[in-house]
């Protein structure tokens, strides 16, 4: 089965940006470590990333008329893009939203997620374990 694992803006930065919060893990690991995930379920993952509203909306429009799962990072997105929460709810197959960290110990604006009461689940706060937490409760879903 394929899986769209989409990330929002400011992701492709990982590992230069704020290694304080986000440590040194790199994009790149994120996308080795996803294919890697994703070999040991039987799923066929494609990871992207934007910065751009529209495209990941157009991307979430894809998984809906494909009928595609998705584990959706939607970065500072989650927070107040209705466009993206309205896309979500699109979506008829499993999409699960994912965090590397947690956004409810974090700053008060993170508390917030528009997208939350429209995904599948949530997972937040173990770093790329989140993505391999969130592509195994995709799998558990599609067998049942
Ligand atoms: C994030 C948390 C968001 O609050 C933040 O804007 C991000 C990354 C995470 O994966 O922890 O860009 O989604």
């Amino acid at each position: 089965m394929r899986v769209l694992v989409l990330n929002g803006p400011n992701l492709a930065r990982l590992g230069t940006r704020e290694p304080d919060v986000y440590g040194s893990t790199s994009f790149a690991d994120l996308v080795a470590a996803c294919a890697k995930y994703g070999a040991e379920l039987g799923l066929e993952v494609e990871v992207r990333q934007t910065d751009q509203e529209a495209e990941l909306v157009g991307w979430l429009h894809e998984a809906a008329d494909s009928a595609t799962p998705v584990v959706l990072n939607p970065a500072a997105f989650t927070h107040y893009s209705y466009a993206v929460r309205d896309a979500c709810a699109q979506v008829g197959a499993p999409l699960i939203e994912v965090h590397l960290t947690n956004p409810a110990r974090r700053e008060t604006f993170r508390h917030t997620s528009v997208v939350a009461g429209v995904a599948t689940g949530t997972v937040a706060g173990f770093g790329l374990d989140s993505y391999r937490l969130a592509l195994s409760a995709v799998a558990a879903l599609a067998t049942g």
